[in-house]
């Protein structure tokens, strides 16, 4: 499938027309009830925009967080509404249900360049299950589906794929923007292409390493599932995350870079500790050193200087999953030197979502990137290679 082959908002009448748009307003809150970070609201804004300058009758639709199919208060998305009229400088008109009356009764009487948002649509149990008879419901306070929900589009939810069944459909700007940066770094990457994996698990970065190790010229592993590789290569690894089950496929993505020619870095010294605990005593140990009782909770100074020196000089770096246990100070060192080293490389650097953009963020690197992905999830199945329903049921150019 050709990502960029599909219609975008540009190419299609809106005027006078109601537009659903799904967005992903899934955004985290405090503990006072205050959008703690409102990035993915601000990237909507330019599809919204558009449709608003352009006279369309626009009606927002997201998620947010797992409500399990009922209305409940703490999943509404009534503060957004209240973000969104700030930032567009007027009201976004909250429905209180979904499909109900006060949905429908907005959307019938919104004038041109108006905008109105629907409620959670996972208030709905029919949302997750892609139900068609919900998905037509949903369809028909409209004309013309937009979808540039990035983050939601390995979904193939009512709202994300299902509309499409029942509309012309077509991206958004920011699912435009995406695919483009992230499409053309996986189809023709300035070089050296340099890959940074972490986070916890080996098993849910298989699917990217075995789809990297095709196209980078360099693979860094680090955060816990690299005390997978270690295990891998016969270090005693104290009590490091491991997962046994995983060792033999370790071993063939290491052989498989081997035979390729790509660089395959793993870390040779770590931040250990006795707990899990950000108050654990700790040391830095060199990985063949690991102490019996001891886990690896991040990358050692010596890896850290390893790893940013693989990047100086990159053409392309991608980025996904922290270095270490980043949000405990003692062990957020890693992540901090991969994240200046990246941002000083001065090459296309492109940071997945989740927890390795809250960290460039927090950290105040953001702004260096060239791409920080909104889609956790999505940016991850993007770079496996997989078809992300949502963006696979929009209309062809
Ligand atoms: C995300 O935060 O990754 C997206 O909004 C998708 O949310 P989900 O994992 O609950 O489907």
């Amino acid at each position: 499938m050709n990502y960029l082959n599909k219609k975008t908002v540009e190419d299609i009448d809106v005027a006078g027309k109601r537009v659903l748009v799904r967005c992903d307003f899934n955004v985290p809150f405090d503990a006072e009830g205050n959008i703690a970070d409102p990035k993915r609201i601000d990237e909507a804004l330019k599809t919204i925009k558009y449709l608003v300058d352009h006279k369309a009758r626009v009606i927002l639709c997201s998620h947010l967080g797992r409500p399990k199919g009922e209305f409940n208060m703490k999943y509404s998305l009534a503060p957004v509404a209240k973000y969104l009229s700030q930032a567009l400088g007027q009201e976004v008109k909250m429905a209180k249900d979904v499909v109900g009356e006060s949905a429908k009764s907005i959307a019938a009487s919104l004038q041109d360049g108006e905008v109105e948002l629907i409620e959670n649509v996972r208030f709905h149990k029919e949302e997750e299950k892609n139900d068609p008879a919900f998905a037509k419901e949903l369809a028909s306070l409209a004309e013309i589906y937009v979808n540039d929900a990035f983050g939601t589009a390995h979904r193939a939810h009512a709202s994300t794929a299902g509309v499409a069944d029942y509309l012309p459909a077509v991206c958004g700007y920011l699912i435009q923007k995406e695919i483009t940066i992230m499409g053309g770094a996986l189809t023709e990457p300035k070089r050296p292409f340099v890959a940074i994996l972490g986070g916890a698990k080996v098993s849910d970065k298989i699917g990217v390493i075995t789809n990297l190790l095709e196209k980078v010229d360099t693979l860094i592993i680090g955060g816990g599932m690299a005390y997978t590789f270690m295990n891998a290569l016969g270090y005693s690894i104290g009590t490091s995350i491991c997962e046994a089950d995983k060792v033999e496929q370790a071993k063939d993505m290491m052989a498989k870079a081997k035979e390729k020619g790509v660089k395959f870095l793993i870390p040779v010294d770590n931040m250990v500790g006795t707990e899990y605990k950000p108050d654990t005593e700790h040391k830095v140990v060199d990985s063949d050193k690991i102490p019996d009782g001891w886990m690896g909770l991040d990358i050692g100074p010596k890896t850290a200087a390893m790893f940013a020196d693989a990047v100086k000089g990159a053409g392309t770096v991608v980025w996904n999953g922290p270095m270490g246990v980043s949000e405990w100070d003692n062990f957020a060192a890693g992540t901090i030197a991969v994240a200046k080293a990246v941002a000083e490389s001065g090459a296309i650097s492109i940071i997945g979502g989740g927890d390795s953009a809250a960290a460039v963020e927090k950290l105040g690197f953001a702004e260096k990137m060239t791409h920080i992905s909104t889609g956790g999830g999505a940016s991850l199945e993007f770079l496996e290679g997989k078809i992300l329903p949502g963006i696979a049921c929009l209309n062809d150019k």
